[in-house]
């Protein structure tokens, strides 16, 4: 896909992956429209030249009111990057109203924009639509069940979509990163990959048209799934 010129959409693009996948897009000519909550990290994306707007996508009118106010906005691509892990740890209470909340962010919204926004996005003479999903959609961790479900749910709706769709002018491209050092993974120690090379992959594969951007480490878990997914799920369930 062609980048410069196109209007996109990043949902969590005011931090962490989103923001560095905001501005490398922009550096290549598109203009750009992200959402997020916090209002000091909203006004900082529009000192950088973006258009911000304040959404919380956790339920579903959260992400009615948002697509109402990107009526008329001739989208091309669609980030659904915003996510958020969700608490369901032994000896924690489990706050189901978090589980929902993580649950909704991470697997409703995407549906929902999409649903809404697809009319847009085929009116578009190319378009995408990119759901960010995660290395643990692959096999999960024992130390993020409700993330885990979310992401594999993600993965699989994607992986639907994008064949529902293959007759139509809008690319389906799943991203799947490894451990990034954002905001989110701010407590967990260990290598972390850094959100700009997170990003440039993830643009690459937009720009290449990929069905799937497997960042970093990723490819390897890839590689040992495709050998033996027994294995891959007993390395990752301790990682
Ligand atoms: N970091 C990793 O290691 C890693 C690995 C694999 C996959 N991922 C996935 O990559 C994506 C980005 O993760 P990240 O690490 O960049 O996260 P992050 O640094 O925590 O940033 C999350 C972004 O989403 C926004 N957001 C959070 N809750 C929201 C809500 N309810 N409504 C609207 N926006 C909301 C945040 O802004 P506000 O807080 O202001 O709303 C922020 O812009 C997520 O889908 C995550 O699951 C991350």
């Amino acid at each position: 896909m062609k980048i410069t010129g196109k209007v996109a959409v990043v949902t969590g693009g005011t931090d962490g992956i989103g923001i560095e996948i905001a501005r490398q897009l922009k550096a290549k000519g598109a203009s750009i429209i992200v959402c997020g909550r916090r209002a000091d990290y909203l006004k900082a994306a529009e000192k950088e030249g973006m258009e911000a707007i304040s959404a919380d996508l956790s339920h579903a009118a959260g992400c009615d009111e948002f697509v109402k106010k990107l009526a008329g906005r001739p989208i091309d691509l669609l980030i659904n990057n915003a996510g958020m892990s969700g608490n369901f740890g032994p000896g924690e209470p489990v706050d189901l109203a978090l589980t929902d909340r993580a649950i909704f962010l991470n697997l409703n919204a995407p549906m929902h924009l999409i649903a809404l926004l697809l009319p847009t996005l085929l009116e578009r003479d190319e378009a995408a639509i990119v759901n960010v999903t995660s290395g643990l959609a692959i096999a999960p961790r024992a130390g993020g069940p409700v993330y885990c479900a979310s992401k594999a749910g993600l993965r699989s709706f994607t992986q639907s979509l994008r064949h529902n769709l293959a007759s139509s002018n809008v690319h389906v491209i799943e991203a799947l990163p490894p451990v990034v050092d954002t905001s989110m993974t701010a407590t967990r120690s260990g290598s972390k990959m850094s959100a700009k090379d997170c990003a440039a992959q993830i643009v690459d594969a937009i720009i290449s048209n990929k069905a799937e951007a497997n960042v970093g480490m990723v490819k390897m878990l890839r590689l040992v799934y495709s050998l033996s997914p027994a294995l891959a799920r007993m390395v990752m369930i301790r990682y």
